[in-house]
């Protein structure tokens, strides 16, 4: 492959040109030089710095047991660790792979993990998701029981979208509730999305700015929402805690045609129904 993947954007960064079928490829840790493990850290101790204030509780217990602070984790170690926990492990990758392959990853407890990290200009932001925003971001919380069930039924839920054409809706919810997802812990907001907390503009935004639109969980209401892909995000919702998000997933199936048939809630707009959830 040349870079143009069915399914995906032109131009990504990634090596799909030695990916298998199903878009995984060997994670080479001798081929990160210094350099890669010295952004690592730099980005994980800008982070983690953060996390006491910003991220949920669950989140900072977990990724205190992955032993990330190092350097590029290998990602066979994680697995290791994983596996007895909740029966995830991960696979490499070279960056977005397409919808169908990604769900069935899910669908089989895998969470693919980009391989190569952002260079030193892109500290800040990077357009493409790398191996700090996929394994910082998302890994520790493949270790909490109720996530872990919830991210396994959301990837079955994948072959039922595609084929009524629902991909959409399944889409906003995992941007809300995966990437963008908050937690009130004993009357505070915190965070515990990826694309949140492998953000330091984005975590503090979404935990303490004044103008973001803080919503109770809905699924309804989630997978009729529009977001923004470049922008910090005007609307996020909150869960109390994880199990409910796992719950949520016996109801999404009778909804996702619906879903794809209702108008879209524009991003940061309101919505009849909607219950704030104010800062504490
Ligand atoms: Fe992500």
């Amino acid at each position: 492959m040349d870079g143009s993947v069915p399914g995906l954007p032109e131009g990504l960064r990634g090596d799909y040109h030695h990916a298998r079928p199903d878009f995984t490829l060997n994670q080479d840790m001798a081929a990160y030089a210094e350099a890669d493990h010295a952004t690592w850290r730099t980005l994980y101790a800008r982070q983690a710095a953060l996390l006491p204030r910003h991220a949920a509780a669950a989140f900072r217990e977990c990724l205190a047991r992955l032993g990330f602070a190092g350097g590029v984790p290998d990602f066979a170690q994680v697995s290791a660790r994983l596996r007895p926990a909740t029966g995830w492990s991960l696979v490499a990758v070279p960056g977005l792979i397409p919808d169908d392959a990604f769900f069935s990853h899910l669908a089989a407890r895998r969470f693919p993990v980009t391989h190569w990290i952002r260079r030193p200009d892109e500290l800040d932001y990077i357009v493409e998701p790398d191996v700090f925003h996929d394994a910082f971001g998302h890994v520790p919380l493949l270790l909490h029981p109720d996530f872990a069930e919830f991210l396994a039924a959301y990837g079955r839920l994948g072959e039922q979208a595609a084929r009524i054409g629902a991909l959409k809706p399944l889409a906003r919810l995992y941007w809300h509730m995966v990437e963008f997802g908050l937690i009130r812990e004993a009357g505070v907001i915190r965070a515990y999305g990826a694309g949140i907390l492998s953000s330091s503009a984005e975590t503090v935004h979404a935990t303490e700015g004044r103008q973001p639109r803080r919503l109770q969980f809905d699924p309804w209401r989630v997978l009729r929402s529009d977001y923004f892909i470049d922008d910090l995000q005007p609307t996020y919702f909150v869960i109390e805690d994880f199990a409910t998000l796992f719950a949520a997933m016996a109801k999404v199936p009778e909804m996702l045609a619906a879903a794809r048939d209702a108008p879209p809630i524009p991003p940061g707009t309101a919505a009849p129904g909607d219950l704030p959830c104010p800062l504490g």
